[in-house]
């Protein structure tokens, strides 16, 4: 049986920090409002002229040389993406080109919006069990600074720019246990860039607790498990209040989850890898623990995936 393995992590941050004191002198909001609404204190923003692909390569260059592999042993690339820097080619081409990856495997972009990275791990695993990938970078990155309207204060507050890469590896042993994957398009106007970021906040929150619990239960009793099997969540950081109200409902302790947004804000796709990346770093996830991941995005999709380490 083959399955898929995460070898090695990396992340980047922009060096520009905003907290919410400086968002106060940009837009008609206080840090007091930020905070207790999502529990945001500060977020990365990209300089002038940083592109995705940028965030993707520094954050994948630090994943490889945590695999202690070649860029060259990649025979694959997904990034998870809302934010490419151009139409085409996706931010994927460019990373590979950037990478100096010149096998001529695949790479492609995959759009789930803040379900991206769990679509794009799946998908990333789905290619290695069935023997078409053996070595796989899967990237989260975004700038969504540059799709923030700075005269909606309900919007722009929350996000921010990052990027987080993980390594799989075609292995004997799991790894990636199983995934769950959803998607419901008759909510495709409660969050949407066009161009700008929109969102209906209250009914997102809504939606978002009740699905990420019950995508939670289904990939769990699809597992024979129970929450108390979970060693760590890594959630989609979008909101503290999301977070804590699902990790309720789950019947999970706080202490068993991973929480960055208050220094990232919402990073989107990168959310997750980039937390994952922090707890791996720090040394809080450790081998033979279960890892659930789950993250919700505009369209709506979620998802879940879970992890032997
Ligand atoms: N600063 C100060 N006041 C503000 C701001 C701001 N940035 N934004 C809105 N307000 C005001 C509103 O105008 C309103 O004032 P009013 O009562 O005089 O009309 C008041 O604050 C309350 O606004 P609400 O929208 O009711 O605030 P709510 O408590 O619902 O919080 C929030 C808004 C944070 C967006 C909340 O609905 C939420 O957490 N939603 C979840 C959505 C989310 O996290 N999305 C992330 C992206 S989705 C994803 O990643 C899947």
């Amino acid at each position: 049986m083959i399955y898929s393995r995460i070898i090695g992590t990396g992340s980047y941050l922009p060096a520009r920090v905003l907290t919410n004191y400086d968002l106060e002198k940009m837009v008609d909001t206080s840090h007091d409002w930020i905070f207790t609404r999502s529990g945001i204190v500060e977020r990365h923003f990209a300089a002038d002229g940083e592109l995705t692909s940028d965030l993707a390569l520094h954050a994948s260059r630090k994943a490889i040389e945590a695999a202690g592999i070649q860029a060259d042993e990649i025979d694959m690339i997904i990034v998870a993406t809302t934010s490419p820097e151009m139409e085409f080619p996706s931010t994927a081409c460019i990373l590979q080109d950037k990478l100096g990856i010149k096998n001529g495997g695949p790479a492609f972009d995959m759009q789930a919006v803040c379900g991206g990275f769990v679509y794009a791990l799946n998908t990333a695993d789905l290619y290695i069990r069935g023997g078409q990938a053996k070595t796989v970078l899967v990237v989260g990155a975004e700038v969504l600074s540059r799709l923030l309207d700075w005269n909606d204060r309900t919007t722009c507050v929350l996000f921010g720019d990052g990027a987080g890469a993980v390594v799989l590896r075609a292995s004997g042993e799991p790894g990636i246990v199983a995934a769950k994957l959803h998607a419901d398009g008759q909510h495709r106007d409660l969050l949407k860039a066009d161009p700008k970021i929109a969102m209906d906040g209250k009914a997102v929150f809504k939606f978002a607790v009740n699905v990420l619990s019950s995508v939670v239960d289904e990939l769990l009793e699809d597992q024979k498990m129970s929450g108390s099997d979970i060693d760590w969540m890594v959630p989609h950081q979008a909101n503290i209040r999301i977070i804590e109200a699902t990790t309720k409902k789950l019947g999970l302790d706080m202490a068993n989850v991973v929480v960055t947004v208050a220094n990232h804000g919402n990073t989107s796709a990168a959310s997750i890898p980039l937390a994952l990346d922090t707890a791996v770093r720090d040394g809080r996830i450790k081998a033979g623990q279960n890892i659930v991941m789950e993250a919700i995005g505009g369209g709506f999709t979620w998802g879940a995936v879970l992890i032997k380490w």
